[in-house]
Parts: C-alpha cells; structure tokens; sequence
C-alpha cells in the first residue's frame, strides 16, 4: 500500500484542501480555533502540515503538540514554535495530555471504530475534545470517478479509506458523550463538536 500524494507533500495537501473547500476553507479552522482559549495547552491528532497551529492559533499563546503519521508534516513544527511527533493514533499507548485535544477531518479513518481513538482522546483532555469530521465527501459521490478519487486521495499508507461519515451517523457515533456544543462550519462540509471530556465515559 503506498501514501497518497496528498499526503506526501504539505504544499500540494493545502492546494488540494483549498480547491475542495473553496471560500470556506480558511472557515472550517478558524471555527476550531475560535473554541480554544488563550495560554490553552492542545493536542492536535492527525494533525497534517497543522495549518490550525501556524496560521489560526498563532496569536494565541498555546501549548501545540501536533501527531500525526507522515513525518513531513510534523517535521517543521519544531521551527514554527510548537512540538510534533509522528504517532499512529492506532496503536493502543496514551496520548499526551493536554487541555483541549482536537481531530478535524480524520476520524474517518479509524472507521468501522473509532470509539478506541475517541476514548484516548477523552483521557488525554484535560478540558475539551474538539472533533470537526467532513459529512459531505467526494468518496460518497454518485459519480463513481469521483468517488474512487476520493478514496484513493486519503490512504495515510494503510489502504484506500472507503468509508465516510454522514451527519446521521456522525451524530450517532458521538452521541454516548457529554456534547457541550455543536455546529456546521465550511460551509455545511463538516460537523464541530466540543465534548467535555471531564463528564464523558469512556466505552469499550
Ligand atoms: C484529511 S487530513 C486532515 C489534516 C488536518 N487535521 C486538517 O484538517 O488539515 C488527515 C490526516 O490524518 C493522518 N492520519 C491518517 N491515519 C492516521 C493514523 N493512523 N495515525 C496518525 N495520523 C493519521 C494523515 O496522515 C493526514 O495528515
């Protein structure tokens, strides 16, 4: 199995990532940055090249751990006044604590369950879990050029990733947690939730 390009390069992934969301792409971080609080300490997991971090987060004073499993993307952070580390949020070991621990547009991934990854994203949060996930996907498309496209576009290096989230299953997913708040942001491309992770239980 090999990495997509999109994963490859962190020019090329913000080029992508701009001609897919258009308008609302600066949106979709600027609505996870606005839930995080001055001098908060974050971990941001799947973080890719971590544009939250160094264009939506700089004047904020935080804390960053960016992880994510291709090494170009965390390699800079160092340099950029933040921390990154390459993690397979797969494997089963602790996350770095933090305040507010953050996924956006990767808990597709982990499907068919993703419940072990939200449960070490709740223990690592001191405060918040913040998951922003797309609910309306290029690999859900009719057409099916587009969707073979926009399965092959996301392997992290582990095989093509088939499935999506849709809102309804995406509420469903989240729904065992104690959700403070949700909202669309992009434009009605993905769905924020900020989970208060000193009341949610961990499932098995
Ligand atoms: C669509 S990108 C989202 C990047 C960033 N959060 C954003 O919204 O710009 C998905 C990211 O998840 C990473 N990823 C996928 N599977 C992973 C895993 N098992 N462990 C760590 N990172 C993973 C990919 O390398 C990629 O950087």
């Amino acid at each position: 199995m090999s990495t997509s390009v999109i994963y490859k390069s962190a020019p090329l992934y913000e080029l992508i990532m701009r001609a897919l969301y258009g308008r609302h792409y600066g949106a979709r971080y600027q609505a996870i940055a606005e839930q995080i609080p001055t001098g908060a300490s974050v971990l941001d997991v799947c973080c890719g090249p971590a544009v939250l971090f160094s264009r939506y987060l700089r004047d904020k004073k935080v804390d960053y751990i960016g992880l994510d499993l291709q090494e170009g993307f965390v390699a800079k952070l160092g340099a950029q006044g933040g921390r990154g580390q390459v993690w397979d949020l797969r494997d089963e070991r602790p996350l770095p604590t933090a305040d507010i621990v953050v996924m956006q547009a990767s808990l597709y991934h982990f499907l068919p369950d993703p419940a072990p990854v939200i449960n070490r994203m709740l223990q690592a949060a001191r405060q918040n879990v913040i998951i922003a996930e797309p609910i309306r996907n290029m690999a859900q498309s009719n057409i099916r050029i587009v969707a073979a496209i926009g399965r092959r576009m996301t392997d992290p290096g582990s095989g093509e990733q088939a499935s999506r989230f849709t809102e309804t299953t995406l509420d469903a997913c989240l729904a065992v947690n104690e959700v403070k708040e949700t909202q669309l942001i992009a434009g009605g491309r993905e769905k924020l939730y900020v989970i208060d992770a000193t009341k949610s239980v961990s499932t098995p």
